[in-house]
């Protein structure tokens, strides 16, 4: 098996709407941390001696996406095996913490890799998104843009992890379920249905500009004000929907509020939430032990996660330590086949 790693990331600006919903290009650009330390490793083995594609690892609601992702990629390259995938994340799947993102980041990279297809990072990324769109940030470490150009999409790195080594991602754990609404459905109900949509778009703009400017000078407060904004107009966009779109839970909520009180008693950070209850707060090295204390005394944070800027997506020599051996059926096939 041919193994690889990707790192989730944390949209500053969010993605959160298609111009095309097939090639999952973007309506707006976004802007990601790659966030070190919440992995997703993908193992792939081709093989021709499968009659269908296996896939291990995941809650039956992702397989389906997985699936897609697979045809796409033979389709793209004219590979004709089926694919043996083993798929594990060191955090809680489904749940907003962007694993679609870490998982099509690994998969890319792994599937290239063992189809013995090149690739540069560019068109790795490419690859990623016929998974999921924020997998193509999850290509590459640091700071990453991807916007619309022309009728597509282009992704670019704009700073590497150890341009702001300060920057704290801490992430307060609220639900480890799968979420009901995954991000996919939730912004095609958006487009369609939001009156708030256009708005959410437009908006979109300034904060980019705001994010971009202030992850180039280092500048915690014009990035943390400007994503949570970014971030709140996204699920107002979201909540607009009709059925609604509410991704929150009451804990949710609790750790936005202790959040602000944290500043009113002067000390940086600023949260941003993506399709899912986690809240995850951005603030400098210095104040992270404040605000992860603050973060998990908020009754129904469940766990802290502390994160910073990480890697790109990346080959590795074998499994990582966490990822379970495979199930005994389909060792049995593997040594059969
Ligand atoms: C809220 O990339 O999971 O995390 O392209 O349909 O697979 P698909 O969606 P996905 O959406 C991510 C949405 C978000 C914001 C973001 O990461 O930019």
């Amino acid at each position: 098996m041919v193994w690889a790693v990707a790192n989730s990331n944390l949209a500053l600006v969010k993605y959160w709407g298609k111009a095309d919903e097939g090639a999952k290009h973007p309506a707006s650009p976004s802007l990601s941390v790659t966030l070190d330390g919440l992995i997703t490793a993908a193992g792939v083995e081709l093989t021709r001696e499968l009659s269908a594609d296996v896939v291990e690892g995941l809650p039956p609601s992702v397989v389906p996406k997985v699936e897609r992702f697979l045809d796409a990629f033979r389709e793209g390259f004219g590979v004709r095996s089926r694919a043996r995938i083993v798929l594990a994340s060191n955090f809680p799947v489904a749940a907003g913490l962007a694993s679609s993102a870490s998982t099509f980041a690994a998969l890319a990279r792994a599937i290239t890799a063992a189809a013995g297809i090149e690739v540069d990072d560019g068109e790795l990324a490419e690859v990623a998104r016929l998974g999921s769109g924020s997998a193509c940030r999850s290509v590459h470490g640091g700071f990453v843009e991807w916007r619309p150009q022309g009728a597509g999409s282009i992704v670019e790195p704009i700073a590497s992890k150890s341009h702001w080594e300060r920057l704290r991602i801490v992430i307060a754990v609220t639900s480890e379920r799968p979420k009901s609404v995954g991000s996919s459905e939730g912004m095609r109900r958006t487009v369609a249905t939001s009156p708030y949509y256009r708005a959410w778009i437009e908006g979109g703009r300034s904060d980019l500009e705001d994010v971009r400017a202030g992850v180039h000078g280092r500048d915690l407060e014009r990035v943390g004000a400007a994503a949570e904004r970014n971030c709140l107009r996204m699920h107002a966009a979201a909540l607009g929907s009709n059925p609604p779109l509410l991704y929150w839970e009451a804990a949710t909520v609790a750790a936005m509020r202790r959040v602000w009180q944290l500043r009113e008693e002067g000390i940086g950070a600023y949260f941003s939430i993506d399709a899912g209850p986690q809240v995850k707060v951005l603030c400098d090295v210095e104040s992270e032990p404040a605000v992860k204390a603050a973060l998990a005394a908020v009754p129904g944070v469940l766990r802290i996660i502390v994160s910073r800027p990480g890697d790109g997506a990346r080959i590795v020599e074998r499994a990582p330590h966490w990822v379970a051996p495979p199930a005994p059926s389909a060792r049995a096939e593997a040594a059969a086949s």
